[in-house]
């Protein structure tokens, strides 16, 4: 077997086909004749126009659009008396990569869009890959996972004319009110992040760290920016989408090269099964918070990013990450959308990478993997002569885990019983943001932010449907954004009854 050095000669190397025989003259090749026809037995021609051919894979079908460097994980202040994990049980470093992303757009797409961002970090512990997807925002625009194809397709382009709609966006929205925490934080100043390094991380989701006699406490982790936070305006960001769609890839690899490495403060925010059955809201509920004030953050360790890629397509591009890839002593919690994305995402690297994507190198864990799983395309690490069965003559050792699960079954607590039922509660967190958090200028960029996006919508139903939810967070928001738009008929587009928005989804499918 010949070694991977083969595939990555230096710099010198003489130029060759796929099959290393030397080519003379790259851009030369052979016809009949001097005008003759080109020949099939050109194989070098072939070969290259070939793989030409089949250069590019699927994007992601979120998040297409992104950048990522290499780095450090380290522990800094473990947390043995909330998990097993030996990893979090004691101070130490691993390697890391993160990526970056928007949400909604291609590949080639404006990095200063008005969405939210991706925060994606891998962890290569001795336990086994450690992968944080998560978001720069706390919150998310649903509960129910079953939604999430269909609101994607609303930022997606329209069948027909292959153009964003604005209808469409607020068509959803304005049916979806549990969607408003997300839609206050993405349309006011935090919506924009000046580049990837001035952004907080959130899991969002509600995870469990659990203890070796099979305790737990519920957690939410955080990554907080030690470059602080910076944000653009809607002015700067719908500038610098034309000047440069690739504002943020240029600034995290030129921070980088410069050696100005971003951190971020990796912290845990947890809540006993008491607490969580006593807590205000579903702790499972994905559009809602935990209060710092109730619930303070605790330092755990830190990521630093040193080291830009290589190869941005292998390291990039390729890299893989799973909400689904957890080391021991850090669980999933009932969360559904979480629960839908441990399916959906190494689902999506066998369409997008193939069957064998934790073999790529970027995505290959610190022990190589040892099991019954072999062959697929592009088996790199097929295991050798292990027999590929639970064989009576085979080596395998088997390693269990050290606890058996408290499920917390009988946890109800506030439990959305209909993950679409809207009440009251779903409009406390985002009025809070416009009553506590948001100042007299961050209320005015707000209304215009919100007034210039849901302008281009064409349907003054879906106006008006989208003000009365915004009515329902708080009187102020129908109204000032009403004005904004500076509709000729304001009657029309006046805002309703919050109890109305309440109800919008039993109108539109009484079956619901
Ligand atoms: C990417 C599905 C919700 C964060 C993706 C991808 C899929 C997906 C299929 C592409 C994966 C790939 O090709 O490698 C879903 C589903 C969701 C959901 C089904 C809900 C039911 C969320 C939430 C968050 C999130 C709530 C954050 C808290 C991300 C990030 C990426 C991503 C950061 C990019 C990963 C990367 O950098 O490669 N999602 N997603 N998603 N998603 Fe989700």
């Amino acid at each position: 077997m010949p070694s991977q050095e083969v595939f990555s000669k230096p710099d010198g190397a003489v130029f060759t086909t796929s099959q290393g025989h030397p080519v003379a003259e790259p851009y030369a090749h052979q016809r009949a004749g001097r005008n003759g026809p080109l020949l099939l037995q050109d194989f070098a021609h072939i070969d290259m126009l070939a793989h030409f051919d089949r250069e590019r894979i699927p994007e992601r079908v979120v998040h297409a659009k992104g950048g990522g460097a290499h780095g450090v994980f380290e522990v800094t202040d473990p947390i043995p008396d909330l998990t097993c994990s030996e990893f979090l049980g004691k101070k130490g470093k691993v390697s890391a990569t993160a990526r970056f992303s928007t949400v909604g757009g291609e590949s080639g797409s404006a990095d200063t869009a008005r969405d939210p961002r991706g925060f994606s970090v891998k962890l290569r512990t001795e336990e086994g890959i450690w992968d944080h997807v998560y978001n720069n925002t706390p919150v998310f625009f649903l509960r129910d996972p079953a939604k999430f194809p269909n609101f994607i397709h609303t930022q997606k382009r329209d069948p027909q004319t292959h153009l964003k709609d604005a209808d469409h966006f607020w068509d959803y929205l304005s049916t979806q009110p549990e969607a408003f925490h997300q839609v206050m934080i993405l349309f006011g100043d935090r919506g924009v992040p000046d580049g990837y390094r001035f952004m907080h991380g959130y899991s969002g989701h509600t995870h469990k760290l659990v203890k070796a006699d099979g305790s737990f406490v519920y957690a939410q982790f955080h990554y907080i920016s030690n470059q602080g936070t910076k944000f653009l305006t809607q002015e700067q960001s719908v500038k610098l989408a034309g000047e440069n769609p690739d504002y943020s890839n240029q600034d995290l690899f030129e921070a980088i090269e410069k050696g100005e490495y971003p951190s971020w403060d990796f912290c845990v925010q947890t809540m006993t099964p008491e607490q969580a059955e006593k807590f205000r809201y579903n702790i499972l509920d994905l559009t809602k918070i935990w209060s710092h004030k109730e619930f303070p953050l605790r330092k755990v360790g830190k990521l630093t990013l040193n080291e830009n890629v290589k190869n941005y397509f292998a390291e990039v591009e390729q890299i893989a990450f799973a909400p689904s890839h957890l080391i021991k002593g850090v669980e999933p919690s009932a969360d559904p959308v979480l629960q839908s994305r441990l399916f959906s995402y190494p689902d999506a690297h066998r369409y997008r990478l193939s069957t064998n994507s934790a073999q790529l190198p970027v995505n290959a864990p610190l022990n190589l993997p040892a099991n019954f799983q072999r062959d697929g395309t592009m088996a790199f690490h097929n295991q050798g002569s292990r027999p590929n069965y639970q064989s009576t003559i085979q080596t395998l050792s088997y390693k269990p885990q050290p606890y058996t699960f408290d499920k917390h079954e009988q946890f109800v607590g506030n439990l959305v019983v209909e993950l679409s039922q809207i009440t009251e509660l779903d409009f406390e967190q985002p009025r809070q943001l416009w009553e506590q958090v948001f100042d007299d200028g961050a209320r005015e960029r707000f209304i215009n932010n919100v007034a210039g996006h849901l302008g281009g919508a064409k349907s003054d139903e879906i106006k008006q449907r989208t003000l009365s939810v915004f009515n329902a967070v708080h009187p102020d928001i129908g109204a000032g954004i009403a004005k904004a738009l500076g509709v000729q008929n304001p009657a029309a587009l006046k805002p309703l009854p919050a109890s109305e928005a309440l109800t919008f989804r039993a109108n539109i499918n009484p079956q619901a």
